[in-house]
C-alpha cells in the first residue's frame, strides 16, 4: 500500500541530509521530536513553499456516506484546512444538522446563527451566512444550526425544494468577483439520505465517500451509490462519484489491510493512494475547535491529511476544464463547475447553451 506520507518524508529527509552535511552534528533530525517539530514547520509554512496547483474550474465536493462516524466530517474539515494553508480557497459548507464541521472549525453554530438553514429554507443569500474561521484567511465556513434538524420536513413544502443548495451555491459564486471565488466548495453530509444529502447531491459536481477501514465498511455503499445513479439520471446529470478516501486506518490489523484492498479491487483508481490512519490526535482536535493541522501539525493524523488533499488538487489540476458528458437534453441550472476561477471574467455557460 503507498505511504500517505511518502512525499513528505522524502523532502524531510532532503532537508536531514542538506541539515546534517552543511552544520556538522548542529541538528539532530533522528530524533522523533525534531522531525515531528519540522513536520509542524512544514505544514504551517506550506503556502509559502509548496502550494498546491489550482483546480482547472470550481469544484464542488460533497462528502457524503449515509453509514455514520466513517470520517465525513473530519475529512471536510481536515481537506479543507490543508486546502487552505496550501493556498487554495475552499468553502466548507456544514449541512449536518450535528453541526460537527462548525464544531471543528471554531465556528458558532448556536441557535441564531446565521446558518445554512436561512439560505436553504429562508431568504438568506449564502454570502450572508458564511463566516471566517481562524485556520487560515482563505478558509470559509457555513455552518449549520440545530435548527437544520427540521428542514427535511420543511422543504417539502418548498418549490425546486431539491435545487436550493445549487441555487444559491451558484448564485453566491456568480455575485463574487473571480480573485474572490473559492477553488473548492467541500458540503459536509449527514449519515442518512435525506433531503438534505439530495440537496448535496444536486449541488456538487462531484462526491468524495470516506470510507472507514473496519468491517461492514462497504455496507449500504450500494444504496449510496444508487441514490446517486438517480440523481444523475434526473436531476444533475453532472455528478459522478470522484474520490474515495480510506480513513481510520489501523495499520497493526490484517482486517484493515484486507478491506484497503477491497475497496481498491471495487473501485480502481478512484481511491486516493494516501490513507488516512486511525490517530488520537485527530479525535481530540474538534475538542479545541481546531483541525488536526492546525492542532498538532506534525502528528501522523495531520500529514496524511495534507497528503489527501494535496493528491486532490493534483488530480483536480488535471481535470478538464469543462466536463458537459451527459448534459444534452438536461434542463438543469448551469453547472458551477463551468464557472471559472482567477481569468478575471464570468462565463457561465448553460446547459441550455451547450445543447
Ligand atoms: N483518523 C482518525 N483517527 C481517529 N479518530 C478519528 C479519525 N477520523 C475520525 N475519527 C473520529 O471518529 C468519529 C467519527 O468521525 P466523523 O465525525 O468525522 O464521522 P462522520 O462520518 O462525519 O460521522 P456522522 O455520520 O455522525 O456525521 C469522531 O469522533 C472522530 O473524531
Ligand atoms: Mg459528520
Amino acid at each position: 500500500m503507498t505511504d500517505p506520507g511518502e512525499r513528505l518524508r522524502s523532502s524531510l529527509a532532503a532537508d536531514q541530509s542538506s541539515s546534517a552535511s552543511s552544520s556538522s552534528g548542529m541538528a539532530d533530525f533522528d530524533s522523533p521530536i525534531a522531525m515531528e517539530a519540522l513536520r509542524a514547520t512544514r505544514v504551517l509554512h506550506a503556502a509559502d513553499q509548496d502550494p498546491f496547483p489550482a483546480p482547472s474550474r470550481i469544484r464542488v465536493i460533497t462528502i457524503a456516506n449515509q453509514k455514520g462516524g466513517v470520517g465525513k466530517t473530519t475529512s471536510t474539515v481536515n481537506l479543507g484546512v490543508a486546502l487552505a494553508l496550501y493556498g487554495l480557497r475552499t468553502l466548507v459548507i456544514d449541512l449536518d444538522p450535528q453541526g460537527n464541521a462548525s464544531t471543528a472549525l471554531g465556528v458558532e453554530h448556536t441557535v441564531g446563527t446565521p446558518s445554512v438553514y436561512d439560505a436553504l429554507v429562508g431568504d438568506s443569500s449564502l454570502g450572508e451566512v458564511v463566516h471566517p474561521t481562524t485556520a487560515s484567511p482563505k478558509l470559509l465556513c457555513v455552518p449549520a444550526t440545530i435548527d437544520l434538524a427540521g428542514a427535511e420536513i420543511e422543504l417539502v413544502s418548498v418549490v425546486a425544494r431539491e435545487h436550493r443548495l445549487r441555487r444559491a451555491i451558484e448564485a453566491y459564486i456568480h455575485a463574487l468577483p473571480a480573485e474572490q471565488r473559492p477553488h473548492y466548495v467541500l458540503i459536509d453530509c449527514p449519515p442518512s439520505l435525506g433531503l438534505l444529502t439530495l440537496n448535496a447531491l444536486v449541488a456538487g459536481d462531484e462526491v468524495l465517500i470516506p470510507i472507514q477501514c473496519e468491517y461492514y465498511a462497504l455496507e449500504g455503499l450500494g444504496q449510496l451509490l444508487n441514490n446517486i445513479d438517480l440523481v444523475r439520471q434526473h436531476l444533475n446529470p453532472g455528478i459522478s462519484v470522484r474520490t474515495i478516501l480510506l480513513t481510520m486506518y489501523d495499520g497493526r490489523t490484517k482486517l484493515a489491510d484486507q478491506v484497503a484492498d477491497e475497496v481498491r479491487n471495487h473501485f480502481g483508481d478512484l481511491v486516493l493512494p494516501a490513507v488516512i490512519p486511525r490517530n488520537v490526535r485527530v479525535s481530540e482536535a474538534p475538542g479545541y475547535g481546531q483541525s488536526v493541522l492546525t492542532y498538532d501539525p506534525g502528528s501522523r493524523g495531520s500529514t496524511s491529511y495534507v497528503e489527501a488533499a494535496r493528491q486532490l488538487a493534483e488530480r483536480g489540476a488535471a481535470l478538464p476544464p469543462l466536463d458537459r458528458s451527459g448534459m444534452a437534453g438536461v434542463t438543469a441550472a448551469p453547472p458551477v463547475a463551468a464557472l471559472s476561477v482567477d481569468d478575471g471574467e464570468q462565463h457561465a455557460v448553460s446547459t441550455q447553451e451547450s445543447q
